[in-house]
C-alpha cells in the first residue's frame, strides 16, 4: 500500500447547517465557509491512496456516514474507513457489489474480531459476556424457539433485532432475513459473536452515547425486563433527567468521575464502568449477586445453560465498591439486605408454591407437558416469573419502588388467585385444559446455533 506523506482532500457537502468554527481537523481559518450555504470537511493528513479514496466517493455517496466519522475519536487518530471494513479475499462476506466501484476489497459488516485488532480488551471481555452468548443461551431454555411457538417473521422483527440474528451471506449478497442486525449477540460471517455497535453505533463510536441510560433502553425495557423504567423511577434517573445536561460524558476511559464527572449513577456507571478500584468491564455479568431473571433466582454461577465463572460474593462486593464511591457503608449495607430479602420473599412465597401446583396438573394429565405456552395455566406461570417476578426483583434490586410493588408484588398476589381459581377448577372438572394450536403462526425448531458451533 502507497503511504502518501500528506494527501489533502477537500470535501463539499452542502446542506442548511451553519457552524461558526470550520469543520476541519487541520484548521485554516482563512477559509471559513459562507455562512449558511455549505459545510466543509478538510481532512489533511497522512492516509494511504486506497484509504482516501474510500472517504472522498463517500463524501459525496453518503455524505452522513462520512460527518459522523469526522467527528469521532477514530477520525481523530487517523483510523479510516478501509482499517474496519478492509476484507481479505478469504472473508466469506466480501461485498461482490461493490467491486463496481472500488478495486479494495470491503465488507459492510465489521464484527467484534474486527475491533478486537485495536481493541483486544474490550473484546475479550464481551465474548465471554451473556450478551455476546444469547444466541446460545436462548436456544437452551426458550419455549418459544424450542417448541416452535412463534414464526420466523415474529422471529426476526421481534427476538432477533434484541439477541441478534445468525448473519449468513449468499453469493456475496447478505440474505435480508438476517440483515441489518445490530442485536447484542448477533453471530458474524467470521463466527465471532456479538455487535460492538449495539451500544457504540457508528460511525461516531462515542463514549458519551455507551454512559447514558437510552443507550442501554432500547432492549432493556418493556413488561419483562423494564431496566430503563425502573431507573426513570429512582432518584439517580430522576437527578440524571433534572442535570444530566451539565456532566461532563465525555471524559476519557478510565477518567470518569463520580462526584466530578457526575452525581448520579447511569446503567453504565453500575455495571460497566470504571468507578474508585473497581475496573471498567465489558462483561455484564460481573458485579451481580443473583440471576434475578430466572424463573427461581439463584447464583450466576449455577445458571446451568451458561454458568458465570464469578464468586457471587466477590461481584456483591464490586457492586457496592460503586455505591460506596457516593454512598455510605449502612446506606450501602441496608440496600442490599432489603434487596436479598426480597429475593426470597419471591422465591419462598410466590414462585414455589405455584410451582408446585403447576407441576401436580402436569402429574395428573390435567395439563400437557407435550409443548410449553399453549394453556392458560401456563401462560399465567409464564408471567408469574417473566413478567411481575422479574418487575419485583429488579425494581427492589434497583431502588424502584412502583415496579416492587404495584407492577410487581401486588401483580403477584392477583397471579397467584387467578392460577389457583383455575387449578382449582380442573381438579373438580377433572377435563385436561384447552390446548390452543398456533397454527400458522408457529416456527422451525431447527438449532441453528449447535449447527455454527
Ligand atoms: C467510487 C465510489 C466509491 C468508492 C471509491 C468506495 N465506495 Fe463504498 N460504496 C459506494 C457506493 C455507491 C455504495 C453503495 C451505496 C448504497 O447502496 O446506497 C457503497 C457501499 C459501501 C459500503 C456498504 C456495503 C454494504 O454491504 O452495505 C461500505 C461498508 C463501503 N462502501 C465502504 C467503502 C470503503 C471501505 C471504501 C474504500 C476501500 C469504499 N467504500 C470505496 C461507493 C464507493
Ligand atoms: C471503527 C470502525 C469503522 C470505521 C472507521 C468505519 N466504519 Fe463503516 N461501519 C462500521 C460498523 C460497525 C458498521 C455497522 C455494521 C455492523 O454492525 O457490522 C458500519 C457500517 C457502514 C455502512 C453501512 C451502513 C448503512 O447504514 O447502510 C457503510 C456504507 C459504511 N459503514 C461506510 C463507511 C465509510 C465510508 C467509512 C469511512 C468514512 C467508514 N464506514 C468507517 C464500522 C466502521
Ligand atoms: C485500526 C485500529 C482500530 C480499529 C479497527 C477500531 N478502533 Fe476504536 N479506537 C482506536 C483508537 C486508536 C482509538 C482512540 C484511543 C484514544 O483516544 O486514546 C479508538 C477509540 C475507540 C472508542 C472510544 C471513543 C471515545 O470517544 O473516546 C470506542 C468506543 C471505540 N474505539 C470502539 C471501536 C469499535 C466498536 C470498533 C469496531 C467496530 C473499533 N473501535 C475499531 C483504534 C481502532
Ligand atoms: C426489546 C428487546 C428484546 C426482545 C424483542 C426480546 N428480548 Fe429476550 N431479553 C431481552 C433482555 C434485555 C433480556 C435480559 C433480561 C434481564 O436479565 O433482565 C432478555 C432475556 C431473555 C432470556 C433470558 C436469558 C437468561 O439468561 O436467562 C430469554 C430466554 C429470551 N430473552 C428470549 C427471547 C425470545 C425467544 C424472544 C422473542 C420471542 C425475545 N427474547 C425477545 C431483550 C429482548
Ligand atoms: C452493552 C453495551 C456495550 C457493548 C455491546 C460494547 N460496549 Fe464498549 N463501552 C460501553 C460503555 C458503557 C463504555 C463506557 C465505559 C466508561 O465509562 O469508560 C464503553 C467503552 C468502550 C471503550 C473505551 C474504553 C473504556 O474503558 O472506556 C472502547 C474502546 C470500547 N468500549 C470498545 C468496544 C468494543 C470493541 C466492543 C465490541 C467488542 C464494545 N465496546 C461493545 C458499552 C458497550
Ligand atoms: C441490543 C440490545 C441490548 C442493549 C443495547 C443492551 N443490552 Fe443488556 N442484555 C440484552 C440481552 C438480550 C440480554 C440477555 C442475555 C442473556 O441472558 O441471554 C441482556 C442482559 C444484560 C444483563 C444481565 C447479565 C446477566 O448475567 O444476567 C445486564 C446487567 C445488562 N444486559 C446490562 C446492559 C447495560 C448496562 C447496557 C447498556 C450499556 C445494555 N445491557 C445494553 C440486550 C441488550
Ligand atoms: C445504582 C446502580 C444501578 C443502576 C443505575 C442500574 N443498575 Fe442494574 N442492577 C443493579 C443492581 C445492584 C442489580 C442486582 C445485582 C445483583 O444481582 O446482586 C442490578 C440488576 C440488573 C439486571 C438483572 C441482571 C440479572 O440477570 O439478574 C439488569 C439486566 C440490569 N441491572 C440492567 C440495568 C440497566 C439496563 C440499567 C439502566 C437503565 C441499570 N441496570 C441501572 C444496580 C444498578
Ligand atoms: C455517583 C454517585 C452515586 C452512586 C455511585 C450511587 N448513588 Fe445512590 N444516590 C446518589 C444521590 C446523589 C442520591 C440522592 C440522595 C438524596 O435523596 O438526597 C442517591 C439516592 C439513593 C437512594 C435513595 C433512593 C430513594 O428513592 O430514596 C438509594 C437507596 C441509593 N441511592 C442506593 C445506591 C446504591 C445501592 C448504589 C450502588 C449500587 C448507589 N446508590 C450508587 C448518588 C449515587
Amino acid at each position: 500500500m502507497k503511504l502518501l506523506k500528506v494527501t489533502s482532500i477537500l470535501f463539499f457537502i452542502t446542506g442548511l447547517l451553519w457552524s461558526p468554527v470550520p469543520m476541519a481537523l487541520g484548521q485554516d481559518q482563512s477559509k471559513q465557509n459562507p455562512i449558511g450555504t455549505i459545510k466543509e470537511y478538510r481532512i489533511e493528513r497522512s492516509v494511504s491512496e486506497d484509504a482516501a479514496e474510500c472517504i472522498e466517493c463517500h463524501a459525496k455517496e453518503s455524505g452522513g456516514i462520512v460527518a459522523d466519522w469526522a467527528g469521532s475519536r477514530h477520525a481523530h487518530v487517523n483510523i479510516t474507513c478501509l482499517d474496519c471494513h478492509g476484507a481479505s479475499p478469504a472473508d466469506s462476506d466480501v461485498s461482490k457489489d461493490h467491486l463496481q466501484y472500488d478495486k479494495t476489497r470491503i465488507s459492510g459488516i465489521v464484527s467484534p474480531r474486527d475491533c478486537s485488532r485495536c481493541h483486544p480488551t474490550e473484546a475479550a471481555e464481551y465474548n465471554r459476556s451473556k450478551h455476546a452468548n444469547t444466541l446460545e443461551i436462548i436456544w437452551k431454555i426458550d419455549p418459544w424457539l424450542n417448541d416452535g411457538m412463534n414464526n420466523e417473521i415474529e422471529r426476526v422483527t421481534g427476538c432477533e433485532h434484541c439477541h441478534g440474528s445468525i448473519v449468513k451471506v449468499v453469493g456475496g449478497e447478505f440474505d435480508a432475513s438476517t440483515w441489518p442486525n445490530v442485536g447484542v449477540g448477533r453471530i458474524n460471517p467470521d463466527g465471532s459473536r456479538g455487535s460492538c455497535s449495539s451500544c457504540h453505533t457508528r460511525h461516531k463510536f462515542s463514549l458519551a452515547e455507551a454512559r447514558k441510560p437510552e443507550a442501554c433502553g432500547q432492549c432493556h425495557l418493556g413488561p419483562d425486563h423494564p431496566q430503563i423504567e425502573i431507573y426513570e423511577e429512582s432518584k439517580h434517573g430522576a437527578i440524571y433527567h433534572a442535570e444530566g445536561d451539565s456532566w461532563n460524558w465525555t471524559a476519557a476511559p478510565g477518567t470518569w468521575t463520580p462526584g466530578v464527572d457526575y452525581r448520579t449513577p447511569t446503567c453504565s456507571v453500575c455495571h460497566m464502568s470504571g468507578v474508585s478500584n473497581v475496573p471498567t468491564t465489558h462483561d455484564v455479568t460481573e458485579r451481580l449477586a443473583w440471576e434475578t431473571q430466572a424463573p427461581l433466582t439463584i447464583r450466576p454461577n449455577e445458571f446451568k445453560p451458561y454458568p458465570a465463572k464469578t464468586d457471587w460474593s466477590q461481584e456483591r462486593e464490586k457492586m457496592e465498591n460503586v455505591c460506596l464511591s457516593c454512598h455510605s457503608e449502612n446506606w450501602t449495607k441496608g440496600h442490599f439486605a432489603r434487596f436479598d430479602k426480597a429475593v426470597g420473599n419471591y422465591n419462598d412465597n410466590y414462585f414455589k408454591p405455584m410451582k408446585k401446583l403447576i407441576e401436580k396438573l402436569y402429574e395428573k394429565k390435567l395439563l400437557s407437558k407435550d409443548k410449553d405456552l399453549d394453556e392458560e395455566l401456563e401462560i399465567d406461570m409464564y408471567e408469574l416469573w417473566h413478567h411481575e417476578g422479574r418487575r419485583a426483583r429488579f425494581g427492589a434490586a434497583m431502588m424502584a419502588p412502583d415496579y416492587t410493588w404495584w407492577h410487581g408484588f401486588y401483580e403477584l398476589k392477583k397471579r397467584c388467585m387467578e392460577i389457583e381459581e383455575k387449578a382449582e377448577h380442573l381438579l373438580q372438572s377433572q377435563k385436561p385444559a384447552k390446548v390452543f394450536d398456533v397454527k400458522g403462526a408457529g416456527g422451525d425448531t431447527t438449532h441453528e446455533v449447535e449447527i455454527i458451533q
